[in-house]
């Protein structure tokens, strides 16, 4: 048996969580293996809406076991927020949710380091989340972090003070003004972890190659997009984690041999959330009606995401970091009603004409080259059936599937569970 992936090729947020909704009436096990709540995964069914940040996609199903593993930071006052709005919806979250011990925890000074180092970086500022999630994975490989596993050691409090003291001198050598209430997000801390204790803590690597001994199936969720990985995608402009495909065997405790399928997931177009290099970005009307239309907004901050078109130098680069075996092509109905679509197949580098992802891809570097497709007017909001696709779009998912040398398996044409067609 295998560990299939889903994984997000773009700059995040290109629907992961409706796909692994989606996915796992599939699946025994659904396993987030990096992030934290920089995460924004968001479900859409029986006419609601719920937005998830650290608990895997497959946990509105009764028969899926949802895993956050060791690769994850889990930030306990916001998981415990997760898990309230759960339990608003009668979800029977501890019988299907399990905690890997190995998993590094927020905390509330992780915050207030991320927002004090974006803060003193002035206009090179990252446009972090402000989740906390750089300071966290920087004490885990600084071999500082406080884990999960600790908090079932008698002397949790101690560690934990003795981190947070040191991060307070840290916040006071940035020289910016972080003005913070330390005792009031200690007791919601505290509070918090209690209620994260109330769940299974387990030895997820262990579980997970037993699991797989067992025939059972599983599912590993990515979160952000292989752009924003900490190695391959557009750094310093990047989130603290390996997004790419790799990060899920480091970050569940499986061996490469045990991947299975690799599901990437990408925009009909393209969108970035935050700051950082993005060639296909649109400044126009027509980016504007993509952010309109395809309601680009982000699902944890709220903020205004940028939109472009679909770049295909940077998808092909993420195809094969990855080693995608089927893609699912998300939002194709945002873009009914355009005339003509461009696709970016090639960049202008250095006065020379590319198709590789390049080092620096700054607008002052890379000028993207397009070729342009005919668009579709059709809604394609209602369609169920893949027979009633238009022919124009069936044209752009072909070419799409020329270039990239691999098939797209599904297409989203919206937000609810049932907007999705096989093809
Ligand atoms: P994730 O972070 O990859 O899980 O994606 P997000 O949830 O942050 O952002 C995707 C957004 O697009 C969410 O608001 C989804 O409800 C929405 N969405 C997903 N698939 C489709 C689709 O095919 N069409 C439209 N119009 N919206 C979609
Ligand atoms: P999902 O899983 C989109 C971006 C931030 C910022 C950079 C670093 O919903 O696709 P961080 O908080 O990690 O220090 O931010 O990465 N970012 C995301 N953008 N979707 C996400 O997650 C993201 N998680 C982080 O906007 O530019
Ligand atoms: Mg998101």
């Amino acid at each position: 048996m295998a560990v299939d992936l889903l994984l997000g090729l773009q700059w995040g947020d290109e629907g992961k969580g409706k796909i692994v909704d989606v996915l796992t009436s599939q699946y025994d096990i659904i396993a987030r293996f990096q992030g934290g709540p920089n995460a924004g995964h968001t479900l859409e069914f029986d006419g609601q809406k719920h937005v998830l940040h650290t608990i895997p996609s497959g946990i509105f199903h009764d028969n899926s076991i949802n895993l956050v593993g060791n690769g994850v930071v889990i930030d306990p006052v916001i998981f415990k927020k997760e898990l309230d709005n759960l339990a608003k919806h009668n979800i029977d979250y501890k019988s299907k949710l399990l905690i890997s011990r190995k998993a590094h925890l927020i905390l509330p000074t992780h915050r207030l380091l991320d927002a004090a180092s974006e803060a003193a970086k002035g206009k090179a500022k990252i446009g972090s989340t402000l989740k906390g999630i750089g300071p966290t994975y920087m004490d885990k490989t600084g071999r500082n972090g406080l884990r999960v596993g600790d908090l079932e050691l008698e002397d949790w409090k101690d560690r934990y003070r003795a981190l947070a003291d040191k991060h307070e001198k840290m916040i006071a050598f940035y020289d910016v003004d972080v003005q913070y209430d330390l005792k009031d997000l200690e007791k919601e801390f505290c509070k918090a972890v209690e209620t994260l204790k109330e769940l299974t803590f387990i030895d997820s690597e262990e579980y997970l190659q037993q699991s797989i001994k067992s025939g059972k199936t599983i599912l590993a969720e990515g979160a952000q997009g292989s752009l924003l990985d900490i190695d391959f995608g557009t750094y310093p402009f990047v989130t603290s984690s390996n997004t790419t495909a790799a990060g899920a065997c480091t970050g569940l405790g499986v061996a490469p041999r045990q991947i299975g399928e690799a599901f990437g997931i990408f925009k009909a177009y393209t969108t970035r959330v935050g700051s950082g290099p993005f060639p296909t970005e649109l400044f126009d009307e027509v980016g504007e009606t993509m952010g309109r239309v395809g309601n680009e907004f982000g699902a944890t901050t709220g903020r205004k995401r940028r939109c472009g078109w679909l770049d295909l130098v940077a998808l092909k680069y993420a195809v094969q970091v990855n080693g995608i075996t089927q893609l699912i092509m998300m939002k194709g109905d945002v873009l009914s009603g355009f005339e003509i679509l461009k696709v970016c197949t090639a960049y202008k580098y250095k006065g020379e004409e590319i198709t590789h992802l390049p080092y620096n891809i700054e607008p002052e570097n890379v000028e993207p080259i397009y070729t342009e497709v005919k668009g579709w007017k059709e809604d394609l909001t209602k369609l169920t059936d893949p027979s009633d696709l238009p022919k124009e779009f069936n044209d752009y998912v072909d070419f799409l599937e020329k270039e990239l040398e691999v098939p797209i398996k599904m297409v989203s044409v919206g937000p609810d569970r049932k907007q999705t067609i096989n093809r």
